[in-house]
């Protein structure tokens, strides 16, 4: 391999997504087929460990041997209230007796950083085995919100999987780019709404011509569509309990799995009014395990998220007042992020910015690897057609 292409990374909660620009075309770096690679590894007693798509699979037996949501913990101390609410939400087994925390997998203790490095280094040898080249630098971006110490844990990452980060860009700035306001350089007023699976980052970025810089940033880090799938799952579990008296949340293993199934409803409910919910052997009832079998409808959904739309009201408003924006002064509101494709989320943003002016990118979980793919035109040796875009 001789020739050396940058990889551009949206390494997210939830999933990774990377991609090499080819002339001005994006490519992005395909797991079984899919360009959506879950941030899930799979770590067995013993044996070498599994990540992506193939990971997925181990979730629901062994959940205390499948990490996800790593990203969550990066360059966070375990005194950290994130750090706790993590460990009360998963069934992996966490140290926070240490400055910061630890998984104790029975194969031996691994750092948040060495997990992030295991994702980071599979993408990069996928995009190697794709493109048949050399791979050695990239460009990752990281939510504007950031924890302090996440750019040093996530470098530190990157080095373990043999990746130089060459820029680390906002994750919103690279959603502008995806959005393609670079091919209308103007001056603009634009929000950036991103829900992911973690986090719901709202960040204010003004254009000026190919310059795009951001100018306040919000969010919360308890807002994400982790947290949608606990609050379904949470009230399912409380309908169960009022029928049987049966606490689905107290089995890891049970409990693991109907929030899966939640995740899996909240995406259908995405297209489709009501859908399915089935679940073998999920409680006990009448001294026999019995099946779950229900139909989840929006509203239902819609009534399990209200507190966490209401949150996702307060964050944009929050911002606005801190950038002194008015709605009315928003030239352009973008939507991105898997979340994004919800219509309860959607219509939350429309109620406090104008609703004529939201675009929502094609593909919103791609949109921000495909804004870092743009931009590693500024460190590629082969010439590119891109106009040399400043993202700060
Ligand atoms: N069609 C859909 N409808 C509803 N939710 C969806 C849909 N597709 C994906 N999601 C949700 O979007 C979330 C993942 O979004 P995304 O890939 O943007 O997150 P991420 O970038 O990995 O996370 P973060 O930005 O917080 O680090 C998950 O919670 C997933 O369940
Ligand atoms: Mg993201």
């Amino acid at each position: 391999m001789t020739r050396e292409l940058v990889l551009g990374i949206d390494f997210g909660s939830a999933s990774t997504i990377a991609g090499v620009l080819v002339g001005s075309r994006i490519e992005l770096v395909q797991d079984a087929g899919d360009s959506v690679i879950p941030s899930v590894i799979y770590v067995p007693d013993r044996g070498d460990s599994v990540v992506g798509r193939r990971a997925i699979a181990h979730q629901i037996a062994e959940p205390s041997n499948t990490i996800r949501s790593v990203k969550r913990l990066l360059g966070l101390d375990s005194s950290s209230e994130l750090v706790r609410r993590f460990a009360a939400s998963t069934a992996l087994p966490l140290d926070l007796t240490t400055p910061r925390p630890m998984f104790k997998l029975r194969s031996g203790a691994q750092a948040p950083e060495q997990v992030a490095a295991a994702i980071i280094g599979y993408v990069r040898t996928l995009a190697e085995q794709r493109f048949g080249v050399r791979i050695r630098r990239a460009v990752m971006t990281m939510s504007a919100g950031a924890p302090p110490g996440y750019r040093d844990a996530i470098i530190r990452a990157s080095k373990i999987a043999h990746l130089e980060l060459v820029d680390l860009i906002a994750e919103p700035v690279a959603a502008s780019l995806a959005l393609d306001l670079h091919s209308y350089p103007g001056n603009r007023r634009i929000i950036v709404c991103d829900f992911g699976g973690s986090t719901f980052d709202v960040s204010a970025v003004v254009q000026q011509g190919l310059r795009f810089t951001p100018v306040g940033v919000g969010g919360d880090h308890l807002l994400g569509g982790d947290d949608l799938d606990d609050a379904l799952a949470n009230t399912i579990a409380g309908v169960v309990y009022k029928k049987t008296r049966y606490d689905m949340t107290r089995e890891v293993t049970r409990w693991t799995e109907l929030v899966l199934r939640c995740e899996n409803v909240k995406r259908q409910l995405s297209v489709v009014e009501n859908t399915p919910l089935a679940m073998r052997e999920a409680f006990t009832a009448d001294g026999k395990r019995q099946d779950l079998r229900t139909v989840v409808d929006r509203p239902f959904a819609e009534r399990a998220w209200a507190t966490l739309m209401h949150r996702v009201r307060e964050v944009i408003q929050d911002l606005l007042v801190r950038t002194g924006w008015a709605p009315e002064d928003v030239d352009l509101v973008g939507l991105v992020g898997g979340g994004s494709m919800i219509p309860v989320f959607q219509a939350t943003v429309a109620s406090v910015l104008p609703a004529d002016r939201i675009r929502r990118a094609d593909q919103p979980e791609l949109a921000v690897a495909q804004g870092a793919t743009l931009l590693t035109a500024r460190h590629s040796r082969t010439s590119s057609e891109l106009p040399n875009l400043v993202a700060t």
